[in-house]
């Protein structure tokens, strides 16, 4: 017996978050492991909880145990791409390239990165519309939804991301808007990493959207996340507005290859529970290929079907706030939830997280293949 408690963080909703405890990082037996990895499937983000000696080696370690073929970081070189919208938010560590710093303020030492400023997003730098200034300490929003996923080349998209909370400053809440028109707003603590489930999310479509979302596929633009970089987000985070800001094909670096456009499935399925989640990440979709063969290229038709899709899986209510405590380690299923940045600091509150996710070696498992679930 591994002796691991795990206890869900909300009875109403099991397949979003638990917490773990009584477990034993350094000696983790393969026993241990799975009951950690089943936890992680069936509750999609795991917390455990006051973890802050794990080494950023350590870190790598139970991340790569998820998929020991995988090697490189999940963004691989890209986010060295200077326009990349990605670059700003994320620092290597030297001795250890899968495992990156994020956060926000200034650091003079930490773990070989010296005298480093880290920014925390903030959504007046993406979004179409902002929160006035004079609300903004007050008010937030999701900052960009989304699958940490490279989603060009041959970078499959992560199976697992882990997050640790070094340095966490101390506790204010803010209130979440998502100024879409629906009036729904969402109590979260400062600086929150939100998360909702794929799963929910196709759970709660129509008979005839689940069969449209298991029989298309979704081709994301190349470059992404540069061609991304001079357009805006819509105000809950949730894709892109379209107005024709994306930076032009031809200006874009070269496509040297055809095949790195990826076209994913819009639903990947649960390798334990064999659950399908709707996973799309909203904001750099480009086309929708039918199963007729048929393929809508119309980005603003693509960007209002696509958010059609999503938009109820993101409710107040199925949204779970993770409150970070310094030493929180949190895994989550990078395969069945989408998340979002949230909050906005003061130039002065210090923050830092370690980052590490892996790019996969198996593309995610869609409908019809042949799933193993175990
Ligand atoms: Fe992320």
């Amino acid at each position: 017996m591994s002796g691991i408690i795990v206890e869900p963080v909300n009875a109403s909703q099991p397949d979003l978050g638990a917490v773990l405890s009584n477990i034993d990082l350094d000696n983790l037996s393969d026993a241990g492991f799975k009951v950690l990895r089943d936890a992680l499937y069936t509750h999609n983000v795991i917390c455990l909880k006051g973890q802050s000696k794990l080494t950023p080696q350590a870190q790598a370690e139970l991340t790569r145990r998820f998929d020991p073929e995988a090697m490189s970081y999940g963004h691989g070189k890209t986010i060295d791409a200077k326009r990349s919208i990605l670059h700003p938010d994320l620092k290597t560590i030297p001795h250890q390239p899968e495992v990156q710093v994020i956060g926000n303020g200034f650091v003079a030492e930490y773990e070989g990165l010296k005298n480093i400023t880290l920014r925390h997003p903030h959504h007046r730098t993406f979004h179409k519309t902002v929160i006035p200034d004079d609300q903004d300490l007050d008010h937030t929003r999701f900052y960009r939804w989304h699958i940490d996923a490279a989603l060009y080349g041959k970078l499959h998209p992560p199976l697992v991301t882990s997050l640790l909370a070094v340095k966490v400053p101390g506790g204010r809440t803010q209130t979440l808007l998502y100024d879409d028109g629906s009036n729904d707003t969402l109590q979260v603590p400062l600086g929150t990493t939100a998360f909702v489930s794929g799963y929910t999310m196709f759970d709660r479509l129509s008979p005839e959207q689940k069969e449209f979302v298991l029989t298309s596929k979704i081709e994301y633009a190349p470059h992404p996340y540069v061609w991304i970089s001079t357009a805006k987000s819509r105000p809950d985070g949730l894709g892109m507005v379209s107005e024709g800001k994306e930076v032009p094909l031809q200006s874009l670096p070269p496509i040297e290859n055809s095949a790195d456009i990826q076209i994913l499935p819009m639903v990947w399925q649960n390798p334990v529970t064999g659950r399908f989640a709707l996973q799309i990440h909203p904001s750099v979709v480009r086309k929708i290929h039918l199963r007729d063969g048929r393929v809508i290229d119309d980005l603003a038709e693509v960007r209002e079907i696509v958010h059609s899709l999503q938009r109820p899986g993101i409710a107040p209510d199925l949204v779970y706030a993770h409150d970070w405590q310094e030493g929180d380690l949190v895994l989550f299923n990078n395969h069945g939830v989408l998340h979002s940045v949230v909050g906005a600091f003061a130039e002065d509150e210090v923050r830092l997280f370690r980052q590490c996710n892996l790019a996969a070696s198996r593309p995610p498992i869609g409908p019809g293949s042949e799933v193993l679930v175990n």
